[in-house]
């Protein structure tokens, strides 16, 4: 099976999760893609009355063209329930996201739910996190000299680059520095100190946020809980 399979099949185990009446988030990238393929199906199927957040606007235009409900997060009371996809996930269910640039967007959903699932194909566990670069949102603003602190302590900060060699915007205009220094030993010391480093709008430390991962596997889909 190719990576894209895993991915779909772990995503259209996790619609599972979704019940009627429920208040959801939808996070981003090509396993959301599946996800929001598969409720879509679900709430057409079984008349489920859903209402949707998205992280994005891909996944808000996704959603919404599959006759998906979608509000705006400020409209919204406290989620029922976050689905998304993760860069890498430890064995404490210590997370990397940012790969598609969405994070600061896809935290915020997150600590406004009442619960998150991850949605993963196998290739995505791994024993410690930092082989998969960690993007940090940062305000164009001295952006250099954050990016002077990073160097300083050793992070090995680049700026992410799009085809053309241009800087990579998000959502909200801002740049995207990915910290290629490997290994994190201790990631909620890493996350304290991003946390505390002004111009840094958000970095993709997701740590305690979630309790259950679906991992698509060449031998078929398991449900990880914490
Ligand atoms: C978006 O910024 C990311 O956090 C994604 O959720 C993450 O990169 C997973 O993406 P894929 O599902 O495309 O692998």
């Amino acid at each position: 099976m190719d990576t894209n399979q895993l991915k779909k099949a772990a995503a259209e185990k996790a619609a599972e999760f979704v019940e009627d009446g429920m208040m959801l988030g939808l996070g981003t990238g090509s396993t959301v893609f599946y996800l929001v393929e598969a409720i879509a199906k679900h709430v057409r199927e079984e008349h489920l009355q859903i209402t949707g957040v998205a992280t994005s606007s891909r996944t808000a235009q996704q959603a919404t063209s599959l006759g998906i409900k979608m509000i705006d997060i400020n409209d919204a009371p406290t989620l029922d329930l976050t689905i998304d996809g993760a860069d890498e996930i430890d064995q404490n269910f210590q997370g990397i996201k940012g790969g598609g640039a969405a994070h600061l967007l896809e935290k915020i959903v997150a600590i406004n739910s009442k619960r998150n699932i991850w949605i993963v194909d196998e290739s995505k566990l791994v024993e410690h996190l930092g082989a998969f670069p960690l993007p940090l949102e940062v305000i164009p603003f001295g952006c250099d000299k954050v990016f002077q602190r990073l160097t300083a302590e050793n992070l090995q900060p680049k700026y992410r680059l799009d085809d053309k060699g241009e800087r990579v915007r998000t959502h909200n205009k801002n740049f995207v520095i990915d910290l290629h220094a490997g290994t994190i030993a201790h990631p909620h010391l890493l996350a304290d100190w991003l946390d505390h480093q002004t111009g840094i709008v958000e970095h993709g430390l997701f740590l305690d946020l979630v309790n259950t991962v679906v991992v698509g596997k060449e031998s078929g889909v398991e449900v990880l809980q914490a």
